[in-house]
């Protein structure tokens, strides 16, 4: 089970696999399990300041593993089924609330249930010949485990329509163009690009950039009202965490002229 997940820590940023590369990294049990590990080893590690999910081989995830986690567990009852979803939706969940800031590396095929993860990651760069695809209605179920809602909360209902309804796979500019992504970039950039946007990330304040993800993400289901209050509430929340971090802000652009928030980060105070 341990090896279908592997991770690295670089210059503070984890690099993490989805690793069954001979099974385009379809996502079973096991995978789903040593998943959720990761994730808890990894979301509280002071070495750590953003997470970067990939995939092995050809695939970023070919979606749910069709005999393990539907064929093998509906044979099991229902018991087995409803475990399995909590272990899937459970680590897909515990990412979108991740500590910190999290990018989709996607360099390859992304289906189905694939698209829990990639919309757990607060922003996605795709390689030009990844492709992407609501595959479900091809083998006769609808979008589940979440794959509807993250459509129809990203792309326009027309687009989100036609992709369910067609099982069409599309690549990653359409991907971008439908917003289902952020970036469709070369292959051999892939990388490159990542990196450059870890690095912009990591100059962040961190307890500003978890305040924000998450406000970016809760703000969209509340009205302007609602949202107003809990932004307020966001922002003292963080400065319980964080006295300091935005008087120094200030401090380096008023008094210090060291930097321009228009045009970068502050000196954030080094992490551990
Ligand atoms: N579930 C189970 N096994 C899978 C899955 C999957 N989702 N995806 C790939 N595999 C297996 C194949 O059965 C094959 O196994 P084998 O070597 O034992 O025969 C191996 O992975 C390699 O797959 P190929 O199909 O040979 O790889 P190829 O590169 O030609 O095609 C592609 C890749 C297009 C991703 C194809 O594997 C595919 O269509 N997979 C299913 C995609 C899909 O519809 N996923 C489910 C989405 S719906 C949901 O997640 C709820």
């Amino acid at each position: 089970m341990t090896d279908t997940v592997t991770y690295k820590i670089e210059n503070r940023i984890a690099w993490v696999s989805f690793n069954r590369p001979e099974k385009r990294n379809c996502m079973n049990p096991a995978l789903n399990r040593r998943m959720t590990e990761v994730l808890d080893e990894l979301e509280f590690n002071d070495d750590v300041g953003v997470l970067v999910l990939t995939g092995e081989g050809t695939a970023w995830t070919a979606g749910m593993d069709l005999k393990e986690y539907f064929r093998e567990t509906q044979a099991k009852g229902l018991g087995a089924i409803r475990q399995a979803q909590r272990e899937s939706y459970g680590w897909w969940r515990k990412l979108r609330w991740f500590q910190k800031p999290t990018i989709a590396m996607v360099n390859g095929w992304c289906f189905g249930g694939g698209y829990g993860p990639l919309y757990s990651c607060d922003l996605a760069i795709a390689s030009e010949d990844a492709k992407f695809g609501l595959s479900e209605i091809n083998w006769g179920i609808l979008p589940g485990g979440g794959a509807t809602k993250v459509v129809t909360d990203l792309m326009p209902m027309r687009d989100a329509m036609y992709h369910a309804l067609t099982g069409e796979s599309i690549d990653a500019r359409k991907a971008a163009a439908w917003s289902l992504i952020n970036e469709a970039v070369p292959a051999d950039q892939l990388k490159t690009r990542v990196l450059e946007i870890a690095n912009v990330l990591l100059e962040k304040n961190p307890v500003a950039l978890k305040a924000t993800k998450d406000a970016v993400r809760r703000v969209n289901e509340m009205t302007y009202d609602n949202a107003e209050d809990y932004l307020v509430r966001a922002q003292e929340a963080a400065h319980y965490y964080d006295a300091e971090g935005s008087k120094e802000g200030i401090k380096q652009f008023i008094d210090d002229k060291t930097y321009k928030p228009g045009l970068g980060a502050y000196a954030v105070k080094p992490q551990k």
